[in-house]
């Protein structure tokens, strides 16, 4: 598997990154997840976009990622990539000696992408039996919106999930369920699409704005304000979104079904849709 690292091409195992690394260090830095379909790079744009404006919002050296779309289809390439696969992306403030302060003057930054296989089919199995959900307090830090590498709320809740039997937890914050370990949530209540609006509360997910777009096209009206816990028992319909997963139903939150306990029709709906405008992009 070649990766790329700081200007060049290496095979994975030959790629050393010194423990004066920021990234190591603090967890001082950006990461992102693309997704490939036919060798193909989906809403490439909107994951380098996302990576400047957590570059800026994190104040590192440089902002302008637009390189790493050559990258990222090289590494396809390279890699002979052809079918499903992902390409991780990974920034940091670069290396200098401890301390918690900018290193002055700023180091290069540090930049790692790789690519890899995707498996699809327990993907797919998912998206058509659905996942159940826990909830969990939001414990997280109240810049969300960045997706730093610093993600140890994240892998707890998560963590707490699979040890639960679960597939997925559900950050609530205030009452409001916001989003979850690695994907955005939304949720039929009322007969009414919701999901929780663009903060600092929860992460720009581009899975959630495809979703949003079309859903215009279809016409589904879109409340943008989150569940809240009270409403749990009045759900009939809940799903998970993200760059790999697309559109998962939570069929059980809790240990409760959630409705029926079977995938939603509104939720198998927006995932057929989603897959149909992803396969007419990426043939
Ligand atoms: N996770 N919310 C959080 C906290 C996430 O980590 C993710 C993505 C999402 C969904 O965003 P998108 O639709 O852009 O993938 C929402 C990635 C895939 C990960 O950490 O692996």
């Amino acid at each position: 598997m070649l990766a790329y690292f700081n200007g060049a091409y290496l095979p994975v195992e030959e790629i050393h990154i010194s423990p004066d690394d920021r990234g190591f260090l603090f967890a001082d830095g950006i990461y992102d997840v693309i997704r490939v379909y036919n060798g193909q790079l989906y809403r490439l744009d909107d994951h380098l976009s996302r990576l400047s404006y957590g570059a800026r919002q994190l104040r590192l050296a440089w902002d302008d990622f637009s390189f790493l779309a050559e990258v990222a289809r090289r590494l396809l390439v390279e890699n002979a990539l052809t079918g499903a696969a992902t390409v991780y992306l990974q920034i940091t403030r670069g290396r200098a000696p401890r301390q918690h302060a900018f290193p002055q003057p700023p180091p290069p930054l540090t930049i790692y992408a790789v690519a890899r296989p995707l498996d699809e089919k327990p993907l797919r199995e998912k998206r058509e039996r659905g996942i159940a959900a826990i909830t969990v307090s939001d414990n997280r830090w109240t810049r969300c919106d960045i997706k730093t590498t610093a993600l140890t709320a994240n892998v707890m809740a998560k963590q707490e999930a699979a040890e639960r039997g679960a597939d997925e937890a559900i950050f609530i914050r205030d009452g409001a369920l916001l989003e979850g370990s690695h994907t955005n949530i939304m949720a039929v209540v009322d007969g009414e699409l919701r999901t929780a609006p663009l903060s600092n509360y929860i992460l720009p997910g581009i899975t959630r704005r495809v979703v949003l777009e079309l859903c215009r096209e279809l016409a589904i009206t879109v409340r943008e304000m989150p569940v809240f816990q009270n409403e749990i028992p009045k759900l009939s319909e809940l799903m998970a979104l993200s760059t790999t997963l697309e559109v998962v139903p939570v069929v059980k939150l809790d240990g409760q079904a959630v409705a029926e306990g079977v995938p939603g029709a509104i939720t198998r709906r927006l995932g057929q849709t989603l897959r149909q405008s992803i396969e007419r992009l990426c043939r």
